[in-house]
């Protein structure tokens, strides 16, 4: 039976099956290629999406917006400023009230049970656009740049280098469903939550791969045909910065970490980057990095995501 996501929300890579992801995969390289050759696909005529943001973005921000304005559709930014979750009005109501003016929510939180409140109360579907725990949106860019590369996703490995954070959790849970093996490699008391790696781990093995979570990075990145890092200090984390930077510093990625990978191994980073902390600005610009077309795949991943969520198939 095809794969239909109609009314879903995306909170967290986990709820979605391998079958699932790959649809919203194949249906971003569609609208991909679709969009190269000029032509139009206004799939979401008509309808708006309400955009949460509690926090700074760049990307979130711009490719929804663009990609809901390609479908032939509206988005509306909510600033921080604007409705003040949960100090001006609870999240219930704020979800029931949007699902009565718009057809997808998405937000950008800080607590993760905001997001899970938001999906909950809404009669929409939401999507998760980053919150302390998990950011499936990236993730799902990031298995389409890596099959865009690599032109497989299982059996490949993934080394993910830095902060055990947001990023970490999706990625494990994103590698898990797809089949590809996963190391989270972080400085000792930085890695990812347990329940996380063992959830991720478990859901691996049903697909053939293994997650796991390591403080040795010459056996955590070891073959890696991906090397993935993010920032130190996540949104939010600020004041831990300059104690991070000390005790991270040797978790950077430079060219003596990627000597351990696989030579073709690709770079990733999910930006905002900070370029000679977790990255040295080299790697990045070296003919494996695929740091843009992540960011540009973002457009792509999204639309597909909108498009199966809001309008089916
Ligand atoms: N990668 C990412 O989510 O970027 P922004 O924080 O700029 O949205
Ligand atoms: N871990 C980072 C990701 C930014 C896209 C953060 O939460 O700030």
């Amino acid at each position: 039976m095809a794969v239909s996501l109609k009314g879903r929300s995306l909170v967290s890579l986990k709820d979605f099956s391998t079958e699932e992801i790959l649809e919203i995969i194949r249906t971003a390289d569609t609208l991909k290629l679709e969009r190269l050759r000029g032509q139009t696909h206004h799939l979401l005529a008509g309808k708006t999406l309400a955009m949460i943001f509690q926090k700074p973005s760049l990307r979130t921000r711009v490719s929804f917006e663009a990609g809901m304005t390609q479908l032939g559709g509206h988005a509306i930014y909510l600033a921080p400023s604007d409705i003040s979750l949960g100090k001006r009005e609870t999240t219930e109501d704020i979800a029931q009230v949007l699902s009565r003016y718009c057809d997808v929510i998405m937000a950008r939180v800080f607590g993760h049970d905001i997001v899970v409140d938001l999906a909950k109360y809404a009669t929409v579907p939401v999507i998760n656009g980053l919150s302390d725990e998990e950011h499936p949106c990236q993730v799902l860019a990031d298995l389409q740049t890596i099959y865009e590369k690599k032109g497989t996703l299982a059996g490949l490995k993934l080394a993910y280098v830095g902060d055990g954070n947001n990023m970490t959790h999706s990625l494990m849970y994103g590698c898990a469903r797809v089949g590809m093996h996963m190391t989270a490699v972080t400085p000792p008391g930085y890695g990812p939550l347990d329940r996380v790696t063992a959830e991720a781990a478990a859901i691996g093995k049903e697909n053939g791969c293994r997650i796991e979570a390591t403080t040795d990075i010459a056996a955590g990145v070891a073959g890696a045909d991906a090397v993935y890092t993010d920032v130190w200090a996540s949104m939010g984390m600020e004041a831990e910065a300059a104690d991070r930077a000390k005790k991270f510093k040797a978790y950077r990625v430079d060219e003596k970490l990627m000597a351990h990978a696989d030579s073709k191994a690709l770079v990733l980073h999910c930006l905002p980057a900070h370029y000679d902390e977790e990255i040295a600005y080299g790697v990045t610009r070296s003919p494996n990095s695929a740091i843009f077309d992540e960011a540009e795949n973002r457009l792509h991943a999204q639309k597909a995501l909108m498009v199966l969520l809001a309008a089916g198939r």
